[in-house]
């Protein structure tokens, strides 16, 4: 099958941002798309039709194919509704952008367990639910693709994020193990961590940066993971601005000791363990 031409594909948080970019790319290029949009705020507080329905009402516009779900990620139920949406209307599931998301940001410091657990509920969980609605479909079918997500907050860290950074770098292992258990099945599973002007970013970097981050230049990227032309899993990529990279965990070359070490030993050879001349990129040694 050419690119993304009649794929059933499920966006989460599609009614606005990144996630309408993505919508209007899939459908452009042939896909069938569901335009998942819970409708609320950027806290997560509220919710509506509007947005979803809008996204829908562009793309059929324009000629392509797309339903709406109104449905929130956060809750099996809610995740349930959305892959049945694509069930329903258009009899299969071929791939899920797990791209929904909220802000509760705060210091460590001052973060409340509600900011820290809703952030928690709708990126990690989220991406958790929907993908597995889908799961047994793409199994079932020998065909799956999964998009998480991700974000430099959680890849590197940033003040303010402990709650989401810890959810996006979440998603990020459960692509990892889900590349393990989805290639016999070819499921693949990758994420990428964009960088985009839209209502999430718009105070998160000075105004001429985000000038230069449109949301449309990261959907190439995203579809191209959704095709049968791209057999990577498990990958991760930061898009955005003028530049598409991926990142790897690289493991240094590391001091091999001979029986437990002193602590005085670890001390003495730490320069040697952290040093990332020669690094690698790391693989689980258990597996
Ligand atoms: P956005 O706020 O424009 O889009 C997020 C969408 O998710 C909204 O339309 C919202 O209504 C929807 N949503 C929220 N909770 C939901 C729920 N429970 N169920 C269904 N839909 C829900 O933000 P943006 O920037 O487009 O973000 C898209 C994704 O990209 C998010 O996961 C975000 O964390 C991630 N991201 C964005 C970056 C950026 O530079 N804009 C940077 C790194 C990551």
């Amino acid at each position: 099958m050419a690119g993304v031409q009649d794929r059933v594909v499920v966006v989460t948080g599609a009614g606005g941002g990144l996630g309408r970019e993505y919508a209007l790319l899939l459908a452009r290029h042939g896909a069938r798309v569901v335009v998942n949009d819970l409708g609320g705020a950027r806290d997560g507080t509220g919710s509506g039709n509007a947005m979803a329905d809008a996204v829908v009402a562009e793309i059929r516009a324009a000629g392509g194919q797309a339903v709406a779900s109104y449905d929130s990620v956060a809750t099996e139920e809610g995740a349930t509704g959305v892959i049945g949406t694509a069930l329903r209307e258009y009899g299969a599931v071929h791939g899920v952008v797990n791209n929904a998301g909220i802000l509760r940001d705060a210091s460590f410091a001052k973060m409340t367990v509600d900011q820290w657990e809703a952030v928690q509920r709708v990126h990690l969980f989220g991406g958790y639910h929907v993908t597995r609605a889908a799961w047994p479909h793409f199994r079932e079918q020998g065909h799956g693709r999964v998009v998480m997500a991700t974000s430099t907050s959680g890849l590197y860290g940033n003040f303010g994020q402990a709650n989401y950074g810890a959810a996006k770098l979440g998603l990020v292992g459960l692509v990892n193990t889900l590349a393990v258990e989805g290639r016999k099945y070819n499921i693949l599973a990758n994420a990428v961590a964009p960088l985009a002007r839209t209502r999430m970013s718009e105070d998160a970097a000075p105004a001429e940066l985000l000038e230069r981050l449109p949301a449309e230049f990261v959907a190439p990227v995203v579809a191209h993971l959704l095709t049968d032309e791209c057999a990577d899993t498990g990958t991760v990529l930061i898009a955005g601005g003028d530049r598409v990279q991926r990142v790897a965990y690289f493991a240094s070359k590391g001091v091999t000791f001979t029986g437990t070490p002193s602590l005085r030993d670890v001390a003495d050879r730490w320069s040697d363990i952290t040093d990332m001349d020669g690094a690698a990129v790391g693989t689980n040694p258990l597996a």
